[in-house]
């Protein structure tokens, strides 16, 4: 065991700080060269590269956590490859191999080894694997040379406030257009989101929450994270849409529901007129970043809709979600089969 940086790992926010190594690995002429393990946090490509002119990039988002009985581990990566490999069908770059992929990560957490922090912490490491075109590309089309990258940061909670409730708008905002890049995880997405973020934090909202683009009647997810809610019944009710990102955490929690914790599961198409109803008594949002963050009330236009469990603290049944997964990823529960990757 490295020792760990001396890093005050409580007060972590969700930013980035420059650990010590990243993967490398250059596509060029057809083929992945071998990647490397380096120092250089920069990256120096033409002006007139892919990603600068079309924004010709995608990438992942995952954690390393550090369990109970001291080993380092992180969860699901082979799901996040997969995601990759559809982002980069979907954006016309080269797949990185799915198998190279989930041990590009397993190097590069273990030669970060010392950021990752300490159990209890609430800290975590976060791992971004990104892909971009980097030769000249003057006419619109996609780029011979990607280049495929992964860094380590570690984060604390992404919402300031870490477990309180957090305040939503309905945005007037789309985030993703009917069949187009919605369900990948393409950095165009995250553009395309900026405005609105700001905005929605210069009239004190937390997130925005989008709608159906076609129809605006449908709940889809927010910038950065997928939908929960529970019924008063405690069904745990989650979106379904073609242009939403297949949340990997999301997934597990319907998996968690309904084999665990033997719930009811509902997955399918939410009204946001149930909301208006007051159809549900707990709403969160979940993701990697997110893990699960209580959603306290959600405003449309001026109107608020307040969900019973309050704005002091999550309600009983995603807390109950919310330990079980934590309890997985940190080892303190056992994991579905090849759920947890060891570094
Ligand atoms: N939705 C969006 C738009 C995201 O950016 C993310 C983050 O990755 C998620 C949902 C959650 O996905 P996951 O649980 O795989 O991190
Ligand atoms: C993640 O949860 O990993 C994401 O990529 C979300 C991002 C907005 C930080």
């Amino acid at each position: 065991m490295v020792a760990k940086k001396d890093i005050d790992w409580g007060s972590l926010g969700f930013g980035y700080i420059k650990t010590d190594k990243r993967f490398v690995s250059n596509y060029k002429n057809g083929a992945w060269d071998e990647g490397v393990l380096t120092d250089d946090a920069n990256v120096v490509m033409s002006e007139c590269a892919g990603v600068l002119q079309y924004s010709q990039s995608c990438f992942e988002g995952l954690k390393a956590y550090t369990t109970e009985d001291g080993k380092i581990v992180c969860f699901r990566p082979d799901q996040n490859a997969l995601r990759m490999k559809s982002s980069c069908e979907r954006l016309e770059m080269p797949v990185f191999p799915v198998e190279r992929w989930v041990k590009a990560v397993v190097d590069t957490v273990r030669a970060d080894e010392a950021w990752v922090p300490p159990y209890g912490s609430g800290a975590t490491l976060y791992i971004r694997p990104y892909m971009f075109g980097s030769n000249p590309v003057i006419g619109v089309k996609p780029a011979d040379e990607y280049q495929f990258r992964i860094f380590t940061t570690p984060v604390g909670p992404y919402f300031k406030g870490g477990a309180k409730p957090i305040v939503i708008r309905i945005s007037d905002f789309d985030r993703a257009a009917p069949h187009g890049t919605g369900h990948v995880k393409a950095g165009l997405n995250y553009a395309m989101s900026l405005h609105a973020i700001m905005d929605a934090h210069r009239n004190g909202f937390n997130e925005n929450l989008y709608l159906d683009p076609a129809t605006r009647t449908k709940i889809e997810e927010t910038g950065g994270a997928n939908v929960l809610f529970v019924t008063p019944d405690k069904t745990l009710v989650v979106p379904k849409s073609p242009s939403i990102l297949p949340s990997i955490t999301r997934r597990s929690i319907v998996y968690i529901a309904q084999n665990i914790l033997g719930m009811k599961v509902e997955e399918r198409e939410v009204l946001f007129d149930e909301v208006k109803k007051g159809s549900f008594a707990e709403c969160g949002l979940c993701g990697t970043a997110a893990v699960i963050s209580p959603v306290g009330k959600i405003y449309d236009h001026g109107t608020e809709y307040a969900f019973p469990s309050g704005m002091e603290e999550m309600g009983p049944v995603l807390k109950k979600l919310y330990d079980t997964l934590t309890g997985i990823q940190m080892g303190r529960l056992e994991a579905p089969d090849g759920w947890i990757q060891v570094i």
